[in-house]
């Protein structure tokens, strides 16, 4: 059964019900499936004025938070993060600067990656978010899996580099079709291709 980590970080929330979305395509498809958030590494108090964020810290802060064990017991992993500034939050960067034990060990590589985010503006950097990360994974000798234009439903979403949500503070838990359809394709797609290449 192919391993699959669903790896993110997420403030106010809609990271979060991405992330279990995309879990629960990855194992529609048949995969053995690991939901990690990254750990928050602001204070409480600093983001106390937001209760969207307060409000997703309390529901995932007692969650196994990923490490980097994680990425070396999966044969693919999906990442996600909030677009900040055209690029992945400093939480999940944080994480990803961790494993450069794991990096020079070689266990980071021959693995499937793809990733998803989310903006506060239509497109917003979205492209630039997920062209980043996967800059990181090149290093790592990951194998990326875009979903590219590989079904009908890519052409409505639009996003050839991975699953991205236009998000608003009221749809943390309600996404539109569209973006359903975005994330259930990219999960589909990195589990088929995880199980092609006979992890
Ligand atoms: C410091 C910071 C930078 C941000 N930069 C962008 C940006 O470049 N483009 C954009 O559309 N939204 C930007 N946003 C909005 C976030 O992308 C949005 O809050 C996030 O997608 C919500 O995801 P979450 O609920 O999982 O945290 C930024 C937010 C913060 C706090």
């Amino acid at each position: 059964m192919t391993k699959v980590a669903v790896i993110y970080y997420s403030a106010t929330g809609h990271g979060s019900s991405m992330a279990r979305r995309v879990a629960a395509a990855a194992e529609a498809a048949g995969a053995e499936v690991r939901v990690r958030p990254v750990a928050e590494t602001q204070t409480p108090e600093s983001f106390a004025h937001n209760p969207a964020w307060t409000a997703n810290y309390q529901a995932t802060k007692d969650l196994p938070a990923a490490t980097g064990d994680d990425i070396v017991w999966a044969d693919a992993v999906i990442f996600g993060s909030p677009t900040r500034f055209g690029s992945v939050a400093s939480q999940l960067r944080a994480f990803l600067d961790s494993l450069g034990g794991l990096w020079s060990q070689g266990q980071l590589a021959d693995k499937v990656y793809a990733g998803f985010t989310s903006t506060n503006t239509p497109h917003g950097g979205q492209e630039t978010t997920l062209l980043t990360l996967y800059v990181t994974l090149m290093h790592w000798g990951g194998i990326i899996v875009a979903p590219g234009y590989t079904d009908p439903l890519k052409f409505v979403d639009g996003n050839p580099y991975g699953a991205s949500l236009l998000a608003n503070h009221d749809n943390i838990d309600e996404f539109d079709e569209t973006t359903y359809n975005a994330l259930d394709h990219l999960a589909r797609r990195v589990v088929h291709v995880a199980d092609r290449l006979g992890s």
